[in-house]
């Protein structure tokens, strides 16, 4: 059955060589709907949107949007015809390209070159980006590349958007605008899956949540009962990470008590 605009994944498994890194994980993000992923460093999290957005085949398991099996569709194919794309954990901007250019780039790999800068110049207002079109994306701070990602996202007029912690380095007031800004994509009718360590922005904006911890699914639920969940707590705290000092704690949002 053809669901428009939703992301599943069934019984997904990534094995590296004798690593189980996504084992067996499910999950569905309707449409419009902003699907958290969260979960201790080494979690799984990268490794399960590489196999969303074809960038690495499942060792077994299948990826469904809007309804269809796409498992076996490589990246380009997927941003084309399923309108699927992602952005990185780190930057991932043509530096030396102006801001305008680098959404040119994106947004040709959808539509004709009229349309194109249609998209182009409407983002850009829409993210207040205009003033900085010209400049090249290295003269950039942090916060504002981040925002020309989020902008190289919107250009491709996308149906499912994969975010790998997009609120990295980002400063409060930043994280709170990048809030805004997902919200008006989910009231657009994207489908967004969001990978994040900030639970602030997660409380702020996910319906609903999937916790992994080595691979597997620990959790799922509104962000308030993934945080409240024991098993949870227990993944941050059980000190069995060699990276846990740098992971942030799930916090409560502080109305509970
Ligand atoms: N290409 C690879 N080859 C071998 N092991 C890998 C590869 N990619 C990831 N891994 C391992 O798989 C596990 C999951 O890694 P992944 O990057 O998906 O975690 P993550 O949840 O995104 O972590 P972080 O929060 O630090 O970004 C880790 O143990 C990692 O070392
Ligand atoms: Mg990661």
């Amino acid at each position: 059955m053809r669901t428009p605009g939703t992301a599943e994944a069934r019984g997904v498994t990534r094995r590296f060589g004798g690593l189980t890194a996504v084992a067996d994980v499910s999950f569905t993000a309707a449409r419009g709907e902003i699907h958290g992923i969260i979960g201790p460093n080494g979690a799984g999290k990268t490794t399960l949107l590489n196999v969303l957005s074809g960038l690495q085949r499942p060792s077994s398991g299948s990826v469904l949007i809007g309804g269809e099996d796409v498992t076996r569709w490589p990246s380009h194919r997927l941003v084309a015809k399923a309108r699927l794309v992602r952005t990185f954990q780190t930057v991932r901007l043509f530096a030396s390209m102006t801001v305008r250019q680098n959404l040119m780039i994106a947004a040709r790999a959808t539509t004709g070159p009229a349309q194109a800068r249609a998209r182009v110049e409407d983002v850009l207002a829409r993210l207040s980006l205009d003033r900085l079109a010209g400049e090249p994306a290295a003269a950039l701070s942090y916060g504002l590349q981040r925002r020309v990602e989020l902008a190289r996202v919107l250009v491709a007029d996308p149906a499912v958007v994969l975010l790998d912690e997009p609120a990295a380095g980002l400063s409060p007031q930043e994280r709170r605008d990048l809030a805004d800004m997902l919200r008006e994509m989910r009231d657009a009718g994207v489908t967004v899956i969001l990978v994040e360590h900030h639970m602030d922005l997660v409380h702020a904006v996910c319906q609903n949540c999937t916790v992994l911890d080595f691979g597997r699914v620990i959790a799922r639920g509104t962000p308030a009962e993934v945080t409240a969940d024991p098993a949870v707590l227990e993944a941050y705290l059980g000190g069995r990470h060699h990276r846990a000092a740098d992971v942030e704690v799930p916090a409560s949002t502080g109305e509970e008590d």
